[in-house]
């Protein structure tokens, strides 16, 4: 590869956000391709930084230093290195260079919050800017050649490089809409823009059963073609729900998408249950505060026990003081990751 005249060595850092799936992507195939399209909100709080290090070598080959919060861990230095070898393809220059990694989270490790979103993200974010910088060129933007890779490393993480809402997966009625990355979607109701989503931490324990194997668990669901015509469907009413906003209409899909998630799981063969009983009693308190105090306030879960509180900006202060009564004590420590909708990946050297 022809990279003179050009740095040999030098350093990135890059702050990139976790997201929220509105519409889930639940279902895979190929080389990590979604069975339907999704829709998330990016967040802001809950982020990754990581630090990418390199210096051009003679010889030829993966060659990867990681540190994960000041400390080595093999089983993350793994699965990056398996990440590297399967785009070197599209990366070529990867080999040329000794990579020191480094990378923390801003929320607790153990806390039950998917990182892989942010982490992937974040890391692929500092490979395309490096490539920039020693004068590899590629054809594709910078937010299109990033979700792309980031897909790669994890579906969900194609959706975090983009500001406020992004969607992944190739819709008929949407256009520029693909498997392949992820677009930002632009029309997006100010109400939206700035939602709040509280991460209520019910379980921080390690799930039974990972995202990858659930994934895979659908292939051989009885519902699993229903459901993936169900998830284009809401996802076209999203859309349209997002650019005039309509927080109620939000929400009922929200939720729905939440219990549809883990229905399919619960009859997936063989079965499994990644909620609480506090996941229970959390989604009670929410329906009926809502329906007594006529409060906009809405749940997901990702897949795991974790609640996410998403109301608007203007309730805010009425939700804080019912939330910190009523579900705060259903969660691990009281633990609440008090987040929002949020700008996207950030340059931070
Ligand atoms: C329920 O992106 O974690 O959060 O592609 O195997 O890394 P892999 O799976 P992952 O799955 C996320 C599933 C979800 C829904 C969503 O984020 O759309």
């Amino acid at each position: 590869m022809n990279t003179s005249n050009v740095s040999q060595k030098g350093s990135v850092t890059w702050q990139s956000p976790s997201n929220i799936a509105i519409v889930k992507y639940w279902g895979k195939h190929g080389r990590q391709l979604p069975r339907n399209a999704s829709i998330s909100f990016t967040l802001s709080e809950a982020h990754t930084n990581t630090s990418v290090s390199f210096e051009s070598k003679e010889d030829k080959g993966i060659d990867i230093d990681f540190l994960f919060e000041g400390v080595r861990n093999e089983a993350f230095q793994k699965k990056i290195e398996k990440f590297l070898t399967a785009i070197l393809d599209e990366m070529p220059w990867l080999e040329d260079y000794k990579l020191s990694i480094s990378s923390s989270n801003s929320f607790p490790h153990s806390s039950g919050i998917a990182s892989s979103a942010s982490a992937m993200s974040a890391l692929v974010m500092c490979l395309c800017d490096i490539e920039k910088i020693i004068g590899f060129t590629t054809t594709s933007s910078l937010l299109e050649r990033a979700s792309y890779f980031s897909r790669l490393g994890s579906g969900s993480a194609s959706r975090s490089v983009f500001s406020t809402a992004a969607m992944w997966g190739h819709h008929p009625d949407i256009a520029n809409s693909s498997d392949l990355f992820a677009i930002g979607l632009q029309d997006i109701h100010p109400i939206f823009q700035d939602f709040h989503d509280d991460i209520m931490i019910i379980s921080s324990d390690e799930k039974s059963v990972s995202s990858t194997a659930g994934h895979k668990l659908m292939e051989g669901n009885p519902y699993a073609t229903a459901r993936y015509q169900q998830a284009n469907d809401r996802l076209v009413q999203l859309k349209e729900i997002l650019s005039i906003g309509d927080v109620s209409a939000f929400g009922k899909i929200l939720e729905d998408e939440a219990m549809s998630l883990h229905a399919l799981m619960m009859c997936s063969d063989p079965s499994y249950v990644l909620i609480k009983p506090n996941t229970l009693v959390a989604i009670d308190a929410i329906r009926s505060f809502r329906e007594e105090q006529n409060i906009p306030v809405y749940f997901t879960l990702d897949a795991g026990p974790n609640i996410h509180l998403m109301y608007p900006d203007d309730v805010a202060s009425e939700v804080a003081a019912w939330r910190d009564m009523v579900l705060r004590p259903l969660c691990v420590d009281g633990r609440i990751i008090l987040d929002k909708v949020g700008n996207g990946p950030i340059k931070l050297k």
